[in-house]
């Protein structure tokens, strides 16, 4: 087995900032209540020429350049979205043909934890000696898929994209670990109705509204507390690790009351937690990369930190990950890591 790790990264975010207030100009919201509510007070918003595809193209490209390669070193391209530029082809195909990649490419759709399955996928390919860099996207245009009539979505919601090579890297002294979980019997909490085989796009699911997001927020909520804890604490004890030794928490940003139930549990401390929902809202597959390129241009992530991450959403799904985090070979080489640490198989 060959330890994999994360050796670039790049993000992209649409330039139209939309705040609560002019939210509050259209429905009948408040600055006031998203804020106290979700901890979001503004998002971005993809121009009409922004797609998934576009988005990811540009994250992608700032990613391997990090990592000091070529495109014709990528191996295989994976986008994790819930909104792809089309039912098929994959968005992954789209991105690997404007990129250059030679390889394969696919897309996966996990909810909001896509980009947390694509991970620990690509790890297992790195860490199974199958490919050497995998390129690994988190996409999404959400604004083309709410209804921005109804207070109850529209407010939550934001479009971005984030990227990361995995690559084989001796430099980690463990390999990352992941928790990955499902409980389809609440698929129905968060749901695109319309537009699939089940129920096919036609003139009435249009008028009904079935294309747009349908969420049972207090439903998630409940669900995602019990998740988020749970999961971190599972892959914590299987990389062998404590709460103690995390340098940096990064949860999807999905509401700031659900991170501050899950790091009171959990007993991380206030300063090595990343928040930026404040800025872009919940951008879905896209968050947790966003949130690791910020992490890291901000110096809150620095070489041999230990990162743990865990996301969920749509499915129900959810995913924990816990890795060291090694930087890009290009950046001067990794000061000397004191940690003892034991992987649990
Ligand atoms: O990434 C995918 C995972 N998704 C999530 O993690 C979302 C999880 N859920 C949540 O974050 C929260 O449930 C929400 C933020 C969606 C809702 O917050 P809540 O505290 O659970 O509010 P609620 O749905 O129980 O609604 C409370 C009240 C209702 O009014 P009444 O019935 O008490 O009069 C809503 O109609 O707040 C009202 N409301 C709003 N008021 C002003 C709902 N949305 C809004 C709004 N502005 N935007």
């Amino acid at each position: 087995m060959r330890t994999s790790a994360v050796t670039g990264w790049g993000m992209y975010v649409p330039e139209r900032i939309v705040t609560n207030d002019e939210l509050a100009r259209s429905v009948n919201t408040s600055d006031e209540w998203i804020a106290s509510r979700t901890g979001i007070r503004q998002r971005r918003v993809a121009a009409p020429e922004d797609t998934t595809s576009s988005m990811g193209i540009r994250a992608a490209r700032d990613a391997i350049r990090g990592a000091g390669l070529t495109p014709g070193d990528i191996d295989l391209v994976i986008v994790g979205t819930a909104t792809p530029d089309y039912p098929f082809p994959a968005t992954a195909c789209l991105i690997q043909d404007a990129l250059g990649v030679n390889g394969g490419a696919f897309d996966l759709e996990a909810g909001c934890t896509s980009f947390m399955y694509g991970l620990s996928i690509a790890s297992a390919y790195v860490a199974a000696g199958m490919y050497r860099h995998i390129l690994v996207i988190g996409s999404e245009v959400l604004s083309r898929i709410l209804d921005w009539t109804d207070r109850s979505t529209c407010v939550l919601f934001g479009d971005g994209a984030g990227a990361v090579v995995v690559s084989a890297d001796d430099r980690a002294e463990f390999q990352p670990q992941f928790v990955l979980g499902s409980d389809g019997s609440g698929a129905q909490a968060l749901t695109l109705p319309a537009g699939g085989s089940r129920m096919p796009a036609s003139e009435a699911t249009v008028l009904a509204g079935m294309h747009y997001v349908h969420m049972a927020g207090p439903e998630v909520f409940r669900f995602a507390t019990r998740v988020v804890v749970e999961s971190t604490e599972r892959v914590l004890t299987k990389a062998g690790l404590t709460a103690a030794d995390v340098d940096l928490f990064i949860p999807h940003q999905a509401n700031t009351r659900i991170i501050d139930y899950a790091v009171r549990h959990l007993g991380f401390p206030e300063d090595r937690v990343f928040l930026n929902i404040d800025r872009y809202g919940n951008t879905s597959s896209a968050s947790i990369p966003l949130a690791l390129c910020e992490a890291r241009a901000q110096g809150r992530l620095r070489t041999n930190d230990i990162v743990v991450m865990v996301g969920f959403g749509a499915g129900l799904t959810w995913a924990a990950a816990a890795l060291q985090w090694t930087g890009s070979p290009l950046e001067t080489s990794a000061a000397p890591s004191h940690r003892a640490i034991v992987t649990v198989p």
